[in-house]
């Protein structure tokens, strides 16, 4: 009898290991995914209505190494992952995007922004805007109108918009403005003994952003 009862608590320990360590992270997986913590993912096949496409590139002629920008979409309290640009020095990239129509029976779109978190070398800021639907900029984002483009460029962030002028279309202007400054810093070796120092390069204009730390970047939005 003991030999028995002992036999099936062995047996119920085999039946229950698949369990424990396939069904329930299978089950915990499933229901992550089925919960309603972002918006449904819109049809990319088919085309946008006419005026409604979007684009936003980037371009660093920064040298020191790659610049991140890692993108969300915000809307009517939601966001959604957009795109994660990786960016080698003077190889643009671009990211194409459909903001929502206006719903029916009103003349106001729905609020849409793209926000950014930035990295380049060990510095980090979050909430860089590259995209807000209120903004005066927003309809040059349009790809018929050429798309907005982010340059960074010596510590600075701009936004090129317009298209060169052409004999067809003398009128057309680019036109290139400054956002802001990125956060870069210094650091210097002191003798070779003590830690090295570093310090926040300084700047003429406000950040685009806000500075975080390494560890905000990885696990925040
Ligand atoms: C947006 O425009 C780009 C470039 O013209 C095109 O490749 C893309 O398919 C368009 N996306 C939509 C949803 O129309
Ligand atoms: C978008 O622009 C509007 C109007 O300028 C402003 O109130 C809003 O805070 C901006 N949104 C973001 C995410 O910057």
């Amino acid at each position: 009898m003991e030999e028995k009862k002992k036999d099936l608590l062995r047996r119920l320990t085999i039946i229950s290991i698949p369990f424990v360590f396939i069904a329930i992270p299978s089950i915990v997986i499933i229901v992550g995914m089925l919960s309603p913590h972002a918006a449904e993912p819109r049809d990319q096949s088919s085309p946008a209505a006419p005026g409604r496409n979007h684009s936003v590139s980037m371009l660093s002629t920064m040298t020191g190494g790659q610049m991140i920008l890692s993108c969300r979409t915000a809307f009517s309290g939601n966001w959604e992952y957009f795109h994660y640009f990786i960016l080698d020095p003077y190889k643009p990239q671009r990211a194409f995007f459909q903001p929502p129509p206006p719903p029916p029976n009103s003349a106001a779109a729905v609020p849409y922004a793209i926000l950014c978190k930035w990295g380049y070398m060990g510095n980090f800021l979050q909430d860089v805007v590259v995209f807000n639907s209120s903004a005066a900029y927003a309809p040059r984002c349009r790809v018929e109108e050429g798309g907005c483009h982010y340059l960074f460029e010596d510590g600075k962030m701009f936004l090129v918009t317009g298209r060169r002028a052409t004999r067809a279309a003398p009128a057309r202007r680019r036109e290139k403005r400054l956002v802001g400054d990125v956060v870069l810093r210094e650091c210097a070796h002191v003798l070779g003994v003590f830690p090295t120092v570093c310090r926040y390069k300084p700047h003429e204009h406000n950040y685009v952003g806000k500075i975080i730390g390494r560890w905000r970047w990885w696990f925040n939005y």
